[in-house]
């Protein structure tokens, strides 16, 4: 399989996941992209969705799923995403679609994290993928001299902002991520 296969796979495998009737928080990227056709393909079994970017609101509602706030929501069983990094003991670097703040915002309003990835996400150790970090503008120098101090060297994403309409910092420096290892 290629990794767009591996990619559809996991995301119909995270179909069996879900709660009949309920609400389901939906992340970000493009695993899952094809998370929310298959979610399509449920319609009828979805209670609606939460969501944590802009782009995933958009491919939602073509797919016919209602997108509601976590206020609406009500409970959430589920919360399902991709990763850019994951390590054995489940700890993972996100963000590399810019949407990690709404992501991880929008999981702790569920209740379980369903992570779907592929092959290629699975590492010894976490580190090899910049750490991103969303920072109001004003903090970002700051922030920035925060991070080289413990080692790290954050680079501001060059023309991207979120859809907080902040700036990215991807830090590079696997202390920053392995705090274990400093
Ligand atoms: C989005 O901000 C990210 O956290 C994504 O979940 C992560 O980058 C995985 O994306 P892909 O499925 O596109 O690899």
């Amino acid at each position: 399989m290629d990794q767009d296969q591996l990619k559809q796979a996991v995301a119909r495998a995270a179909i069996d996941h879900l709660v009949p009737g309920a609400v389901v928080g939906v992340g970000s990227g493009s695993t899952v992209g094809f998370f929310i056709r298959e979610l399509g393909r449920v319609r009828d079994r979805v209670g609606g969705a939460v969501s944590s970017s802009e782009h995933s609101s958009t491919l939602l509602r073509a797919q016919g799923i209602p997108v509601l706030s976590i206020e609406q929501a009500g409970p959430m069983p589920v919360y399902v995403d991709g990763a850019d990094e994951i390590d054995a003991g489940l700890r993972m670097i996100k963000g590399g679609g810019g949407a990690l703040t709404r992501e991880k915002i929008v999981a702790a309003a569920a209740e379980r994290f369903v992570c779907i990835v592929d092959r290629s996400k699975v590492v010894p150790v976490l580190g090899a993928y910049p750490l991103p970090v969303e920072v109001i503008p004003m903090a970002v120098g700051l922030v920035a001299r925060w991070f080289a101090a413990i080692g790290g060297d954050a680079r501001p994403r060059g023309g991207y902002v979120t859809d907080n309409g902040n700036p990215i910092l991807d830090v590079h420096g696997p202390s920053i991520v392995d705090p274990a290892g400093m």
